[in-house]
């Protein structure tokens, strides 16, 4: 079995000016240090540059865009996503469906989970949405999520949510979750490799 830690992808799905979406994103990769071995990367939608025409499979691992191989390479080598996403009239972002539509086998046999925000929903209709668009990519949504609603009003102190000890214990939760299937999923590729 491998010993590398697990390589998680911390995926910022808000990409407008003025967004909340990193102090969430921030806020949490600061629970996701302290949580044990876990190898962080910020893969922030905003700075992807990924272009809005959808370029079709890879050649040889590459795209039709340079953007998007850059991209694919950074979902390849996840092991784990963290998505965290706003609620858009009871969705989630375009710009994260784009992104999820983007890539494809790079997501398959792989764990996901959510941090969500949003106003009275705290993003949960964003979640929901996600998971039925994740089983299509051959992707294991994680039971647990860690949700903010009024978030804007929850981390106008400082970049901490208001209710820090209860947002840390469902963060520690969720990462269980995750990192068992991480682990659990990684061995079972490199075993035998997903191919469906
Ligand atoms: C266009 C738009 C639509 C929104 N629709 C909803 C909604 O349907 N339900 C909800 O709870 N919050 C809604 N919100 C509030 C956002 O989810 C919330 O403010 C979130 O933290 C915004 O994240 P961002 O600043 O990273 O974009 C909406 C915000 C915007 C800008």
């Amino acid at each position: 079995m491998s010993k590398k830690p697990i390589r998680l992808a911390v995926v910022v799905g808000s990409t407008r000016k003025g967004r909340l979406g990193p102090t969430v994103a921030k806020w949490f990769i600061e629970q996701a240090r302290t949580h044990g071995d876990l190898d962080i990367a910020v893969l922030d939608l905003a700075e992807a540059g990924l272009p809005a025409e959808l370029s079709g499979p890879p050649k040889d691992g590459v795209y039709a865009s340079p953007q998007v191989t850059a991209y694919a390479a950074e979902v390849a080598a996840a092991d784990a996503f963290v998505v965290i996403t706003p609620e858009y009239n009871r969705g989630y972002p375009a710009g994260l469906k784009l992104a999820i539509d983007s890539v494809y086998s790079e997501w398959h046999a792989k764990p996901v989970a959510f941090v969500s925000h949003g106003g009275y929903s705290g993003g949960l209709r964003a979640v929901e949405q996600l998971r039925q668009v994740f089983v299509e990519l051959h992707a294991m949504t994680i039971r647990d999520s860690v949700s903010f609603p009024m978030a804007n009003e929850q981390f106008s102190e400082g970049g901490k949510p208001r209710d820090a000890e209860g947002a840390a214990v469902a963060a520690k939760q969720m990462l269980n979750q995750l990192v068992w299937w991480a682990e659990a999923l990684r061995t079972a590729r490199e075993d035998r490799p997903y191919a469906f």
